[in-house]
């Protein structure tokens, strides 16, 4: 892959070493048939302006929804799509095509070109150009919430990512169709973080280690019933991108979501706070960077009924205990940590954060107001940061976008201290 080389000239007798300019990487985008297919233009326009080649290749049904033109404008290159192109064949033909790129991304990537991929099929260019590579694959799924959740789907997607494929998102919320549910594509930042630290394209963190909770707690009431809150994972998930695509090793801990683990990222699933905090402090001692992105239950039931709690009176009282605090934990434990967390409030937001911000002994804290439709459970957000001596925002966007600049400013001031 790209990387810049290093070559020694001798010259009269002088050794002259010279470092010879990175060649730029490769990404081969396949664009399959959906609506979808319009993010794929921001997509490809984010590759080309972080330096990479883009070659675009489109099935048929992609061009009934954008036009080839566009692709062709943001990446300067003709899109491809013909399988029996004769003037192609003759320069870089399919295979030569399929050795080209360092990775290949398929995004959108249609529940039919997933099953024409699990199957081996090669009925078009870009089925026949997965089939010919050796390369990294990553599958961006989006399609309506049924024939997503569809057995058929779930099958191809589970064969293919035992294969190898690595496979993002997709998201959930309003789809194109008028429905609600999973099934969307993710976001284009989102896309280029995973598949940039898949790839390991930006290092200004490697060497360190960072952990992220994420996702909300379960607190068990009784063998079904548990309290929790509507947190998705979504911004912690988004975090644990942004720091891998910087380099850092990843630990994921998280709470119960419906996301798939971001690409290059180690995930431990926990339900409780307890057990939050028991993997949070084993990873902590490991770790430079924390993050406490997780909605963690501020209470436990006291004790938990071993059998179904029975229906009775018209009332019944639940008693409960406060659970650990997992962040002042951490920071007990692992007093030189770059220690970060999130603060949720309905009111008096800078108060509040500023509060958590001393109480719990943290370098930074992002605050996001919630209710009100409001950060959990929503695919953008907005940040107000506070830090002992300073402050700023992040304006409302998608919650990779608010992630990589949570992640700038975590970089900055980790180097400052
Ligand atoms: O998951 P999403 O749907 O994407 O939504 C994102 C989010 C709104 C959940 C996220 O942006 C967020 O705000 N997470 C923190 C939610 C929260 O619990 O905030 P808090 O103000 O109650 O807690 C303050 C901090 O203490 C948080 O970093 C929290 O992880 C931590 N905490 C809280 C309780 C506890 N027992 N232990 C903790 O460590």
């Amino acid at each position: 892959m790209g990387g810049a080389a290093a070559l020694a000239v001798s010259i009269a007798g002088l050794t002259i070493h010279v470092m010879t300019a990175p060649s730029p990487r490769k990404l081969l985008l396949g664009i399959t048939g959906g609506i979808a297919a319009y993010k794929a233009a921001e997509l490809a326009r984010l590759f080309v302006k972080a330096g990479w080649q883009v070659q675009v290749v489109m099935t048929a049904h992609a061009t009934e929804f954008v036009a080839p033109l566009t692709f062709q404008a943001l990446t300067g290159r003709e899109v491809r799509g013909a399988l029996f192109d004769p003037q192609h064949e003759a320069a870089m033909g399919h295979i030569e095509l399929a050795r080209w790129p360092d990775a290949i991304v398929i995004a959108p990537a249609s529940a039919n070109t997933i099953a024409k991929l699990a199957q081996g099929r090669a009925d078009d260019l870009l089925s026949t150009l997965c089939l010919a590579t050796d390369k990294p694959l990553f599958v961006v799924p989006a399609m309506n919430r049924l024939m997503w959740s569809n057995a058929a789907t779930q099958d191809n997607l589970a064969l293919l990512r035992r294969r190898g494929v690595q496979q993002l998102g997709p998201g959930s919320g309003s789809q194109a169709c008028g429905e609600i549910g999973e099934g969307r594509m993710w976001e284009p930042e989102q896309i280029f973080d995973s598949v940039s630290a898949a790839l390991g394209q930006t290092k200004d963190l490697a060497g360190l280690h960072a952990v992220v909770t994420a996702g909300p707690t379960r607190e068990p009431l009784d063998p079904v019933r548990f309290i929790s809150n509507r947190s998705s994972g979504k911004q912690g998930y988004a975090v644990a991108a942004a720091l891998a695509s910087r380099g850092a090793k990843v630990t994921l801990i998280s709470g119960p979501t419906q996301l798939p683990t971001p690409a290059g990222i180690t995930r431990i699933d926990v339900e409780s706070a307890e057990q939050m905090l028991g993997i949070s402090l084993a990873a902590a001692a490991e770790a430079q960077i924390f993050v406490g992105a997780a909605a963690v239950a501020d209470y436990r039931a006291s004790s938990v009924a071993p059998e179904k709690i029975k229906k009775s009176g018209e009332a019944m009282t639940l008693t409960l205990s406060k659970n650990p605090d997992i962040l002042a934990r951490v920071r007990a434990a692992q007093p030189a940590l770059f220690l970060v967390g999130f603060a949720a409030e309905t009111e008096k937001l800078a108060e509040h954060a500023r509060g958590k911000l001393e109480k719990k002994q943290l370098n930074l804290i992002a605050a996001n107001w919630v209710g009100a439709g409001k950060a959990f459970d929503t695919e953008d957000n907005a940040l107000s940061l506070f830090w002992p001596g300073g402050e700023a925002e992040i304006a409302s966007a998608s919650k990779a976008e608010v992630a990589r600049q949570l992640v700038d400013r975590i970089i900055a001031l980790y180097r400052s201290r």
